[in-house]
């Protein structure tokens, strides 16, 4: 049975001293205020018992239609790429669209369970049937009580290097995709990536979409995508709506391009998605030692007042064969891999999965504030530092006033038997 609350009691907010109370009405946060001590909770009360509440996890980037298929027909034993893209060439034959949907919607009943409320999924449109893109739509539908799902219309193989490429994404806005993805780096000559993307622009400026592309998602540094994607976010003043997802390239670009290159990202104003428990896994592959991280400039982007989010990319699909949902796994993975356990940074690690992921997906009306839908997370510790050290699934998840999750918090030393 639903529990529709009245208020959330005893929560620490990110930048304020102290408890707060949240008050709730008709589904939106109607008051915050400060609390001078601990209070009970009545039968409509949320006890977030000095736990840090923060707005809801945002999922940017994931493939729903390839998740849960890892080891079928049989499992990506070297790791690579290549031969993640043969074992799906062989799953992606089985496809149905119960299949698609039976899995879409059990990965996002996990994410769900983990504080995740947004989602965005791309759906390949390489299929001349576009089978999982019509079964997304379906569940985007059906799951909309416990998730907010945008359906990236993503051409796998190519827009120019695929037969009827732009036919396919040209249906697949009909069908009801909300974001227009690419792949410029896997066409077939730089040409042909160019002008995909300047199309593919175009095809979204002129239906009113949004745009995220896999750009340059490789470790070759020739791999110059980004600044054509940004070059038209620019001229069309469309940045705001516009993610360039891996970006892993920059990561192997030499720093006089990357002043270049700066200039030009922060008048464009795009979004930036970093996937990098997939980028540590499937980049480095043709290095010897040194082997590069295959992960964009995070931490420079952040400093040059962009926004950059973390996405997981997969769960347990020919890519990559990990992953429960958890964004705090996806988050301490990251800040790793790009040097940013600083203090500093860890203070405001929790907007790599929270604002910035709902910056690069355009959300209107996010964020704990009166008058904004009451949705939020109550995370297990007191502030992002000791969350990021426990990694614990989230105490209580609420959407619309009505709490979608509850657990009880995980107490680390509880099977502790020794003294
Ligand atoms: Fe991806």
């Amino acid at each position: 049975m639903t529990k529709t609350l009245n208020a959330i009691v005893n929560a620490r907010l990110a930048g304020k001293e102290g408890l707060h109370s949240l008050t709730i009405n008709n589904g939106l946060f109607t008051e915050i205020q400060p609390q001078t001590s601990p209070v009970s909770a009545t039968d409509h009360e949320l006890d977030a018992c000095e736990n840090l509440v923060t707005s809801p996890f945002v999922e940017p980037h994931i493939h729903l239609d390839a998740t849960l298929t890892a080891g079928e027909p049989r499992w990506n034993e070297s790791g690579t790429l290549f031969e993640g893209i043969e074992c799906w060439s062989e799953r992606k034959a089985l496809l149905s669209e119960s299949d698609v949907t039976s899995r879409a919607t059990q990965t996002l009943k996990l994410l769900a369970a983990h504080g995740v409320q947004y989602v965005r999924t791309h759906v390949d449109t390489t299929d001349p049937q576009l089978t999982a893109l019509k079964a997304m739509v379906k569940v985007r539908e059906q799951t909309a009580n416990f998730i907010d799902l945008q359906i990236v219309a993503f051409p796998q193989e190519g827009i120019w290097s695929f037969p009827n490429g732009r036919e396919l994404m040209e249906e697949a806005v009909r069908i009801g995709a909300d974001v227009i993805g690419g792949i410029p780096h896997f066409e077939f000559t730089r040409d042909y990536g160019a002008e995909s993307v300047r199309w593919l622009v175009e095809l979204a400026h002129k239906n009113d979409l949004l745009v995220d592309v896999h750009c340059d998602e490789i470790d070759d540094p020739e791999s110059r995508f980004l600044e054509v994607l940004a070059a038209e976010a620019l001229r069309l003043d469309y940045g705001t709506r516009v993610t360039a997802s891996h970006t892993c390239a920059m990561g192997s670009y030499n720093d006089a391009y990357c002043s270049r290159l700066f200039r030009l990202l922060k008048k464009s104003n795009i979004r930036f998605l970093s996937m990098p428990t997939e980028s540590l896994h499937l980049q480095g592959r043709f290095d010897s030692y040194p082997k590069r991280r295959g992960i964009t400039r995070v931490p420079e982007l952040l400093d040059a007042g962009l926004k950059v989010a973390f996405g997981q990319d997969s769960i347990r699909d020919p890519w990559y064969p990990m992953g429960n949902g958890n964004m705090l796994r996806t988050l301490d993975v990251g800040l790793h891999a790009c040097h940013m356990l600083g203090m500093n940074r860890i203070e405001r690690c929790l907007e790599l999965i929270t604002d910035n992921g709902a910056a690069a997906l355009n959300l209107k009306n996010y964020g704990i504030a009166p008058g904004q839908p009451a949705r939020c997370a109550v995370l297990q510790g007191q502030n992002a530092y000791e969350v990021l050290l426990g990694q614990h699934p989230v105490l209580a998840s609420v959407r619309d006033g009505n709490v979608l999750v509850q657990r009880a918090a995980v107490n680390p030393e509880a099977d502790l038997l020794i003294t």
